[in-house]
């Protein structure tokens, strides 16, 4: 079921499935909330992440920013969009900083996929625009 439809992209249901396999290789003792990402590159490649944290706990990084960095790392730098997975009652939307992380490479239009495994079959869909309005993109060197 899809829920608050904007901008419908191709095969969401298998990018959600490629984030909820992701899930399974999250790396989160200390707070117990894995979470899986699937980021499809305007390529249409896909590149998975998850949550890694740290005992050092401020140094642990989410599953939205793990996947960006893989796919950066691998040449991509446009992406059409994100599916995020936790085992969460509710779908767990990005945080603050994986969201700036996602203006440095997604358009307002990048289409952000939500769901959780409690409700399975269940999309729900944002666009990063709505998610990060009036957002901090760019600046002019010594301005
Ligand atoms: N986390 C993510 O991976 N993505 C989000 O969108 C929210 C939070 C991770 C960070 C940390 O490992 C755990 O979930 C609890 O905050």
């Amino acid at each position: 079921m899809i829920e608050r439809g904007e901008t419908a992209v191709p095969d969401e249901a298998a990018l959600v499935a490629d984030a909820t396999a992701a899930l399974a290789q999250a790396y989160a003792p200390y707070s117990r909330f894995p979470v899986g990402a699937a980021l499809r590159a305007r390529s249409g490649r896909v590149y998975r992440g998850a949550n890694v944290e740290n005992a050092s706990l401020g140094l642990s990084i989410c599953a939205e920013r793990s996947a960006v960095f893989v796919a950066v790392a691998a040449g991509e730098r446009a992406f059409e969009a994100i599916a995020i997975v936790s085992k969460a009652p509710e779908a767990t939307p990005p945080c603050g900083a994986c969201r700036q992380v996602l203006l440095e490479f997604g358009a307002d239009d990048l289409v952000v996929l939500l769901a959780t495994t409690q409700k399975a079959g269940r999309i729900e869909r944002h666009t990063l625009g709505a998610l990060a309005p009036h957002a901090f993109r760019r600046f002019e060197p010594g301005a």
